[in-house]
């Protein structure tokens, strides 16, 4: 279905194409060196349904009070600005999930982490980049970065550096509706990626989000993992016209699973700290 064009333009960059439409290049460095991008495969998997599943997400303008909201996939914070004054920059550090493995579910379990632009208000895309962490039976366990512009294919990054507990940056950045820079950094391994992205789906600038979720594949939703306190760091958002967005004024979004029971839960520390916490 996803027709593949690779070129590579220097050993330091390269071009893909999906029918035409969405395309993006890569370079990555680490320590400073550039990265041999053929020891870089992006593998696309189905569009991942990362959008809030929950009862509409309580949204308030940043003067009124922080809100608790509960949803059926996502622990973590979401930001809101408005049509006229567009979010353009989303930022964070966070851990790439630790897990260790919930008694009475069936193995695997997965906890997905990551930050992005409209996974709230906006149906009709979201872009976002983070971290998916799986555990299997025998409590090993593995993590892979990836990033995705809903509802195009998602990429999962083999080839960047990540392991669980490491301290991941990502930084997307607009230049318009449709295209952007989203840069991924591994701090602990030195590890800097660039993604250059356009002809993506048309995003609203209304929701920035950091976010820990328990997401859906093609078989429906995982086992949630048991995972350590994921930190969310120097959290920020920038809208078109300057404006610095924190997470003051969010709503901090609660796991609500089938039975009512919270999953997970998120607090903030301050404007631009929170945690997520398993129970
Ligand atoms: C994110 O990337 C943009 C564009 O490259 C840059 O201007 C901004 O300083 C970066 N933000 C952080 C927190 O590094």
């Amino acid at each position: 279905m996803w027709s593949l064009v690779r070129s590579f333009l220097v050993t330091s960059l390269m071009t893909w194409t999906s029918a035409g439409e969405l395309s993006f290049s890569a370079t990555a460095q680490q320590r400073g060196e550039d990265v041999d991008m053929s020891d870089v495969e992006f593998v696309p998997i189905p569009p991942r349904q990362h959008h809030d599943q929950g009862p509409p997400l309580r949204l308030h303008p940043r003067a009124e009070r922080d809100s608790v909201s509960y949803s059926g996939n996502w622990c973590g914070a979401s930001q809101h600005s408005t049509l006229s004054d567009p979010i353009t920059n989303v930022f964070g550090y966070f851990t790439a999930p630790s897990l260790t493995l919930r008694s009475n579910v069936l193995a695997p379990q997965f906890a997905a982490a990551w930050v992005g632009i409209d996974g709230a208000s906006c149906k009709q895309a979201l872009l976002q980049a983070g971290v998916t962490t799986i555990v299997n039976s025998n409590g090993g366990q593995s993590a892979s970065a990836w990033w995705e512009w809903y509802p195009d294919s998602a990429y999962t990054i083999n080839g960047l550096p990540v392991k669980a507990g490491d301290w991941i940056s990502v930084n997307i950045t607009t230049s318009s509706p449709t295209s952007g820079k989203v840069v991924i950094t591994n701090a602990q391994r030195g590890y800097v990626m660039v993604l250059t992205i356009s002809n993506g789906p048309r995003l609203c600038g209304q929701d920035a989000e950091w976010i820990v979720e328990d997401f859906y594949d093609a078989k429906g939703q995982v086992a949630l993992a048991k995972f350590s306190d994921v930190w969310f760091e120097e959290t920020a958002a920038v809208t078109s016209r300057g404006r610095r967005i924190g997470i003051n004024g969010a709503a901090m979004v609660q796991l609500q699973d089938v039975d009512g029971a919270i999953a997970c839960a998120s607090s903030k520390y301050d404007d631009s700290t929170f945690v997520v916490s398993s129970p």
